[in-house]
């Protein structure tokens, strides 16, 4: 038996037309799994999809919205036949002293972050139960760890993935249904480009306080997904597990 097999499997990755989403998706497609990625932008899907090849597939689709975010997982589960595998990994961040957020842009990175992986997880819940058990995996970030002056909003929802990953894996341990969360390092993607023009220093300061001495690249992420996507991971629910060059490990 190979445990870490997925071929029959079918899974879901919100977010995964790009950066680390992408690099997810390609993990999953390798180890045999039928992927459907969803994302607003259709040329970045149909980029991703070719990419992925064989079955993959994409669903358009802007998160924030509640019904949009349900009609995702319908769409996804009804074109992959089944659903097995659950990525809440699309994302968001607004970089400004706390001071400074407007409500709106508070509940723009809340809603993008946090509330789409509850509502898509709940929404996927009857499709895994039928199919006997199934992973979700949602996407955390070294700020679910640590505190820092310009992330207040981002920081909160990746804090609460953390905690919304644990609930999740309690209630549904009895449905074989596993819940673990993923927390990167510095991962080189559209979004961390956009952090490094932002903010001086940043490119050097992440390669000094990384003791792998360098960025992450999407592909970093490829095997912690097929392993938490498998049978490998049959025991293991609950957890946040860094994928970050040894960050989180250094005082
Ligand atoms: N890069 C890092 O260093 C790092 C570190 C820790 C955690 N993370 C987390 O990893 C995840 C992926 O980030 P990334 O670095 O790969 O950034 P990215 O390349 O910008 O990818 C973000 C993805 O989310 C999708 N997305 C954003 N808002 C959406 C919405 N409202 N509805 C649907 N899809 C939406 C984007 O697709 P569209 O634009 O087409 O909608 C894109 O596929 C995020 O949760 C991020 O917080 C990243």
């Amino acid at each position: 038996m190979d445990l870490f097999d997925l071929k029959g499997k079918t899974a879901l990755v919100t977010g995964g037309n790009g950066g680390i989403g992408l690099g997810m998706a390609r993990g999953l497609t390798a180890a045999g799994a039928r992927v459907a990625i969803a994302g607003r932008d259709g040329s970045k899907n149909a980029a991703a999809v070719k990419e992925l090849g064989g079955n993959a597939l994409s669903v358009t689709a802007d998160l924030k919205d509640e019904k949009a975010c349900r009609a995702m997982v319908e769409e996804a589960a009804k074109h992959l036949g089944r659903l097995d595998i659950l990525v809440n990994n699309a994302g968001t961040n607004v970089r400004k002293r706390p001071e400074e957020y407007s409500l709106e842009e508070w509940k723009l990175v809340l809603d993008t972050n946090l509330t789409s992986a509850f509502v898509a997880s709940q929404a996927a819940y009857p499709h895994l139960k039928r199919a006997s058990g199934g992973k979700i995996v949602n996407i955390g970030s070294m700020m679910s760890l640590f505190g820092a002056a310009f992330v207040a909003p981002y920081g909160a929802s990746k804090g609460g993935i953390v905690q919304l990953t644990r609930a999740l894996a309690c209630a549904w341990a009895r449905d074989n249904i596993q819940v673990n969360a993923v927390l990167p390092g510095w991962i080189d993607t559209a979004l961390t480009q956009r952090a490094r023009k932002d903010i001086p220093g940043l490119h050097e300061n992440v390669l000094r306080r990384t003791p792998a001495g360098r960025w992450g690249e999407p592909g970093d992420l490829s095997g912690i997904a097929v392993f938490l996507c498998s049978k490998a991971s049959d025991f293991v629910t609950g957890t946040a597990i860094p994928v970050d060059g040894g960050y989180s490990s250094q005082g």
